[in-house]
């Protein structure tokens, strides 16, 4: 079949209760800065909220040393003709330093991973957008060209991916409705991850499948840095308005007792 399969991950982050895992962030701090910001920005993300409760929570001397490693071209040094120095805590990410990479600070919640069935969102409703889902996927999801592809004269652009749908495609894989007869698309990024591109403080597994989940999960924290607290109110607002239909019963219950 031509779909394209997102896999439903378990993130820490799902479900009325969940949270995200702090050092689950962290790891995928270190995979984004050792390996996607050669290409991607950041650019909607501040230094200073690797430090926020709830997110990467790094102790803010790391998060300052953190932001210092980056340089920021300031338009007011240099009596106005500007000139590189450390970023602060108040400093944003860059920008993408490859122009095609797009931005990943809202990644996460600009693409779904979970359609249908039929167009009713039903899979949505249980499983979540499946953001997160989709980049761990994509990342874990380049496999060899089919066969189809591997006879082409010219070859394809870009890189076979069973995850990414809306890239290159030859008419050589097409059926004879021009339907695909291979999931996925040929997409612009090389192959990011291979595993053990990452070695972790805590030893925590670099196999390419977790590696792609932490820097999903660490994209679905910039994307949504306040999905806790968001969480923490709508569960408040829950148990309120529970205990006081229960009230409200009980009152209308006595109000009316002597009329009937
Ligand atoms: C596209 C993630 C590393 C270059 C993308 C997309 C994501 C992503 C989510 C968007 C796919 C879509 O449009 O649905 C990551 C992550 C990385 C990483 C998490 C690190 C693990 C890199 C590196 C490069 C790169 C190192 C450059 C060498 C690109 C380019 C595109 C892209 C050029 C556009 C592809 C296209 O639209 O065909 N990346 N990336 N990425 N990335 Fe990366």
């Amino acid at each position: 079949g031509s779909e394209t399969h997102i896999e439903d991950f378990d993130f820490s982050f799902e479900g009325p209760f969940g949270a995200y895992d702090t050092n689950q962030l962290q790891r995928g701090l270190q995979v984004y800065t050792e390996i996607c910001s050669a290409c991607h920005g950041l650019k909607f993300v501040s230094f200073r909220n690797l430090h926020d409760e709830g997110g990467p929570a790094l102790p803010e001397d790391q998060m300052r040393a953190y932001a210092e490693f980056y340089e920021i071209f300031d338009e007011t040094l240099f009596d106005g003709d500007g000139d590189f120095r450390p970023a602060t805590p108040a400093d944003h990410f860059p920008e993408s330093s490859l122009s095609n990479a797009p931005d990943l600070s809202l990644m996460a919640k600009a693409r779904a991973g979970f359609h249908g069935p039929y167009g009713t969102g039903i899979n949505q409703f249980f499983k979540g957008m499946g953001g997160p889902e989709y980049i761990a996927t994509l990342l874990s999801s380049y496999v060899e060209e089919p066969q189809c592809a591997q006879d082409m004269e010219t070859p394809m652009d870009g890189y076979y991916n069973t995850a990414f749908a809306p890239g290159g495609y030859p008419d050589e894989c097409k059926g004879d409705h021009g339907e695909h007869l291979y999931p996925g698309s040929w997409i612009g990024m090389a192959p990011p991850l291979y595993g053990d591109d990452v070695e972790f403080a805590d030893g925590h597994s670099t196999e390419i499948d977790h590696i792609s989940q932490d820097v999903a999960a660490f994209l679905m924290w910039t994307a949504e840095p306040k999905m806790m607290a968001r969480k923490q109110a709508g569960l408040t607002g829950v148990i309120f308005l529970t205990v006081l239909s229960v009230l409200l019963y009980l009152t209308n219950k006595r109000l009316w007792a002597p009329h009937k």
